[in-house]
């Protein structure tokens, strides 16, 4: 079965953030370059207070919201509570960009929440793999490309259809911080390339696979 990822021109992100920030200012930068025209990011909601990453949302004019996981008891009530700052801005994509928590994705919701993670999945994914242990695990393990991946978002972590990936090599001398820094810099080509080939309509899902039309 394959469904045609149509999604409403322009798309409106809502980006998803835990930390940082790096991901988003990167999405920011790309949009008042005149890039991404087909996307505009109305809210960024955050999952911790103190996240640096908040203080890129004033720079788009995005309404900026946190939501702590901590003040629900379940992730159903937590996902609640952001999906209803998203059904508030209007929003109709979802872009997770550094969001360490889970967000239960409604059947309304599939294909249309995007993920960054900084490996090549199916490798050093899943729960318990983020940020610089994602890093650490590649090293250790002596693989000699990593990268970063672009999926769907479903339900299992790190387990929806694959977008598109980007490789670097790992070098013999790398630490997980010096991996980070050249993953990253894939990852900020590859999340706006990602949801350019959306907005334009041309990602197709077949089963558990993304189709990218010329
Ligand atoms: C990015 O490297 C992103 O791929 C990773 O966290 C970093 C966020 O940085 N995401 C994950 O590990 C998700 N499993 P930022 O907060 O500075 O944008």
């Amino acid at each position: 079965m394959s469904t045609d990822i149509k999604n409403a021109s322009p798309l409106r992100c809502a980006v998803l953030i835990s930390g940082g920030g790096r991901t988003l200012k990167n999405l920011l930068d790309y949009k008042s370059s005149g890039r991404l025209k087909n996307v505009c990011f109305p809210l960024v909601v955050s999952s911790s207070p103190t996240a640096a990453g908040l203080q890129y949302a004033a720079l788009c004019n995005a309404d900026a919201q946190v939501v702590e996981r901590k003040e629900f008891d379940s992730d159903d009530a937590f996902s609640d509570a952001i999906y209803d700052l998203i059904e508030q801005s209007q929003c109709n994509f979802i872009v997770m960009a550094g969001f360490m928590r889970k967000l239960i994705i409604r059947p309304e919701w599939e294909n249309k929440a995007v993920n960054i993670h900084p490996s090549l999945i199916p490798s050093f994914c899943g729960p318990g793999f983020y940020g610089k242990k994602v890093h650490q695990a590649a090293i250790d393990y002596g693989v000699k490309v990593s990268g970063c991946t672009v999926h769907f978002v479903t339900n299992e972590v790190d387990g929806g259809p694959i977008i598109l990936q980007k490789t670097v090599s790992v070098h013999s001398d790398d630490d997980a911080d010096s991996l980070a820094a050249r993953v990253l810099e894939v990852e900020f080509q590859a999340l706006p390339e990602a949801l350019e080939l959306i907005a334009d309509g041309r990602v197709t899902v077949v089963g558990r696979k993304t189709v990218i039309m010329d």
